[in-house]
């Protein structure tokens, strides 16, 4: 078997980006990275992922007359890089419903908030207005949707009395650097399959219905 190859889209910072890219540089784990793109050229996360010798590639969305020719566009760059699987990680667009479709379960996302609560952006500020105990984030499969779809892995983090924004995204982030790459490892490992639209994650070496199968050689 060989290993599964990732295509990681960005916009900005890129430490779940890293987090994968770390992960992918075991030996022992079973994805690697084809390429990182981004949608800005100034992302902080492109600088980072230069010192990893991986292939990088900038598609901006502002240089493209509609959304449907960005995403043709950004189709190319994933295809050419030979990626199985594709995994959003801060990539501040929408994806449109043609993009996700051509994508059906081979493309996964990583959401700061125990969803479907606090799906879109300011999760941890919209948390602690509520007086939530818990916070959390979530990795899950795409749908057309913004932040919907079958949640594979999430984590709960607790919130302090005196938690600020920060100090909660600080803490999710923790997480979220955890539990991205756990997702890729059983996707990775042939381990999660779907039912109605519900994740099942087999034990390791179990046979599963997965959703994609380790490549062959
Ligand atoms: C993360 O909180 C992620 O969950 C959300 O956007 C943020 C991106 O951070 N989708 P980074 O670029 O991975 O550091």
């Amino acid at each position: 078997m060989s290993d599964l190859r990732l295509a990681i889209l960005i916009s900005g910072r890129g430490s779940n980006m890293e987090a994968l890219v770390e992960a992918c540089a075991e030996p022992s784990f079973p994805a690697r990275v084809a390429t990182v793109i981004s949608n800005r050229s100034d992302a902080a996360g492109l600088a980072t992922v230069a010192h990893h010798g991986i292939a990088t590639a900038v598609v901006d969305h502002k240089k493209f007359e509609d959304r449907e020719s960005f995403e043709l566009a950004l189709d190319a760059v994933i295809e050419e890089s030979g990626a199985d699987l594709v995994c959003l990680a801060g990539f501040m667009r929408l994806l449109g419903e043609g993009f996700v479709e051509r994508r059906h379960n081979r493309l996964i996302n990583i959401h700061p908030s125990l969803l479907p609560a606090y799906k879109g952006l300011d999760t941890h500020e919209r948390v602690l207005a509520d007086g939530a105990r818990f916070a959390g984030c979530s990795v899950h499969f795409v749908r057309a949707a913004m932040d919907a779809g079958p949640i594979i892995v999430q984590a709960a983090v607790p919130v302090a009395a005196d938690d600020t924004p920060d100090s909660l995204a600080r803490r999710v982030l923790e997480q979220e650097h955890r539990i991205y790459p756990l997702a890729v490892r059983w996707i990775a490992e042939g381990r999660v399959s779907l039912h109605d639209e519900r994740v099942t994650v087999a034990e390791a070496g179990a046979p599963a219905q997965a959703v994609i199968n380790p490549p062959a050689d």
